[in-house]
């Protein structure tokens, strides 16, 4: 039998603890606080920004927004970074992407002083992760840990493949598998026969933005499944980039969409943003 890993449930139990955690900061007058920038009015990203602002009023930590548009100069864009960086009383920094063509998002993300950088994304903190040291791991990876400690899944021997090769979510969670002990392979556009590859993995991630992408045949019998994808059809409706349905009753494991990752990512900032405002309480 199928196990349906419930990201929404565990993502409700560690909000918890979180609020516990800004409770106690708030005993010696300390309120975290999250700066989001967006640039242009991408849709997806207005919805992103939405939930993640909910997420800090639903915790409790104080939320500011820097909506910028779409034709806003590199040097002012630095500039709103820059006085973030150095304000006392912001603690995290994110800067959503996709931002427009002729802004170079790697350099952005450079400009994020690596101790507000609670995506994980500037360079330093990039580096750290592979070399096993403590960081802000970005927020999809880190929610994928999560999931699989919650779910007793031992990594340590396991082939693992990863379907997505993004600087975002591929890239990162190779790094977190390797620290835990799995042999790691990443599967990209160019990769060819990817099925041969992902049908001797004990867990498989799908982190490529294709709907239904993962298919049964695609699996060994009990093998892990996690989908990353988030996939809307002309009417609206949501799909991951595993075939769910043909799947689940293949797999041991499977994570939802909805309900599986998901949840989990906008959680995980929530954390890390709690982590930053502690360390820079030191
Ligand atoms: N765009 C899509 N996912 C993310 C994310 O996790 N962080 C940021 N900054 N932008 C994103």
């Amino acid at each position: 039998m199928s196990i349906i890993m419930n990201g929404k449930e565990l993502s409700a139990e560690i909000r918890s603890e979180l609020k516990k955690e800004v409770n106690r900061l708030k005993e010696y007058n300390i309120i975290p606080k999250l700066a989001v920038i967006m640039v242009g009015d991408d849709k997806a990203s207005q919805i992103y920004v939405r939930n993640k602002s909910r997420a800090c009023d639903d915790i409790g930590i104080q939320y500011e927004e820097y909506l910028l548009p779409s034709t806003i100069e590199e040097k002012e864009l630095y500039s709103i970074i820059d006085k973030l960086n150095k304000r006392k009383d912001v603690n995290g920094i994110l800067l959503q992407s996709p931002i427009p063509k002729h802004l170079n998002i790697d350099k952005a993300f450079q400009r994020i002083s690596p101790e507000k950088d609670v995506d994980g994304f500037n360079p330093i903190n990039v580096g750290k992760l592979s070399l096993g040291q403590d960081t802000f791991v970005s927020c999809t990876p880190y929610g994928i840990i999560k999931i699989l400690e919650k779910y007793n899944i031992n990594l340590e021997g396991t082939n693992a493949v990863i379907v997505g090769r993004s600087n975002i979510v591929g890239k990162p969670l190779a790094q977190c598998f390797l620290a835990k002990h799995a042999t790691v392979t990443i599967c990209h556009s160019r990769t060819k026969n990817i099925e041969e590859i992902t049908q001797k993995a004990d867990i498989v991630v799908v982190a490529l933005g294709k709907s239904k992408f993962l298919k049964e045949n695609m699996v060994k019998d009990g093998a892990i499944v996690i989908d990353v994808g988030i996939n809307r059809d002309e009417q609206g409706k949501i799909s991951g980039d595993a075939d769910y349905e043909n799947l689940k009753d293949k797999v041991s494991y499977i994570t939802p969409v909805p309900g599986g990752v998901g949840p989990m990512t906008i959680t995980m900032l929530m954390n890390n943003v709690i982590k930053a405002t502690k360390e820079q309480m030191l």
